[in-house]
């Protein structure tokens, strides 16, 4: 799909109303070579909750934010030599890179999973290259199906399934790989394989030498590949369920059990919300250094049960 391609005025506005429905939080099906993403502005946690959402995940993945070039990308994660290397191989085309987040990118923790690192693809679709340069940010897009089923490769797939969900789909033909992207970690000078997919194997090491593979952590060093599959966990101890905090304890309330106004996930009890701001908050205060972080209870149901998953998680960590 790199052939040049004339777009039409119809499709051109269509192309627009993608980029209004995103820039209002909205979800759009957009087309790739590889499958069809659920794109949501990436920089938006509410955004990034429908699509979680939409989805019926039961934990927050994380997802892979969108760019039109490496240049936007170098905005929101640190591109070692191979991981450039990588990029200027494969970019347009079906392969995601996972690097450590750039300090001061805009997209939001929720579509991180709350990790250090962030994965970064540029897609190779005229449509959804010209929606991403409209839109000047990030798209945060998972493969546009129900958690489960199989990827959707035509926008008929993508409004028989989300089509309720969702603002629009652009419809840009079926994809011609049909295949999700192949994600490679590169968080020094080494690459490790975390998916397979659109790219093998042997065209990735004709331009990064042997890939790792997730498994190989214990050979590494400090910036072992293992670190990019683990979770962030906050340094304080995470309690679940209780509705008061004491002895430099900090409390993150949630709908009546109040906390300080600064960390409740949703006063108003909603689940969206709390996702929207889970893993900022947890951050944010686990910076206070407090003794314990000590968190209400979040109803199980819809979004709630991937926050609980999440929130298990911090307090096993
Ligand atoms: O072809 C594709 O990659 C499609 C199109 C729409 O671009 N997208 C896609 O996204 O398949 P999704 O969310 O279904 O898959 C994202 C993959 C998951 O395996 C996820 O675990 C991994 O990328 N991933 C994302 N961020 C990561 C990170 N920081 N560390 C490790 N793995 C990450
Ligand atoms: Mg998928």
């Amino acid at each position: 799909m790199s052939a040049p391609l004339v777009i039409d005025s119809k499709t051109q506005a269509l192309i627009a109303s993608s980029v209004v429905a995103l820039n209002c939080g909205e979800l759009v099906g957009l087309p790739t070579e590889t499958v069809y993403g659920l794109g949501g502005d990436a920089t938006n946690p509410l955004a990034i909750a429908a699509i979680f959402e939409a989805k019926g995940r039961p934990h927050f993945n994380p997802l892979i934010s969108h760019v039109s070039n490496l240049e936007a990308a170098q905005q929101e994660g640190l591109f070692s030599p191979l991981a450039i290397k990588l990029a200027q191989a494969f970019w347009p085309g079906p392969l995601t890179l996972v690097v450590p987040r750039a300090l001061n990118g805009q997209v939001c923790d929720l579509a991180c999973a709350g990790l250090s690192t962030i994965a970064l693809r540029v897609p190779d679709h005229p449509l959804t290259q010209s929606v991403l340069k409209q839109f000047g940010r990030p798209i945060a897009a998972p493969s546009a199906n129900i958690s489960g089923r199989p990827s959707p490769t035509t926008a008929g797939h993508v409004a028989d399934e989300l089509g309720e969900k969702i603002a629009m789909v652009l419809d840009g033909g079926p994809c011609d790989v049909g295949l999700e992207s192949a994600v490679v970690a590169v968080l020094g000078s080494t690459a490790t394989l975390l998916r397979l997919g659109g790219l093998s194997r042997a065209d990735i090491e004709a331009v990064s030498g042997p890939l790792w593979s997730p498994t190989d952590q214990d050979k590494a060093s400090p910036a072992s590949p293992g670190m990019v599959l683990r979770h962030y966990a906050p340094k304080a101890p995470v309690v679940l369920s209780q509705s008061s905090a004491e002895n430099g304890a900090i409390l993150i309330g949630f709908g009546s059990i109040q906390a300080d106004p600064a960390f409740n996930l949703s006063p108003s009890g909603s689940v969206q919300e709390a996702a929207a701001n889970l893993f900022a908050f947890l951050r944010a205060a686990d910076a206070l250094s407090p003794t314990a972080i000590v968190v209400a209870p979040v109803p199980k149901d819809g979004l709630g049960e991937a926050i609980n998953d999440r929130l298990v998680r911090a307090s096993e960590g």
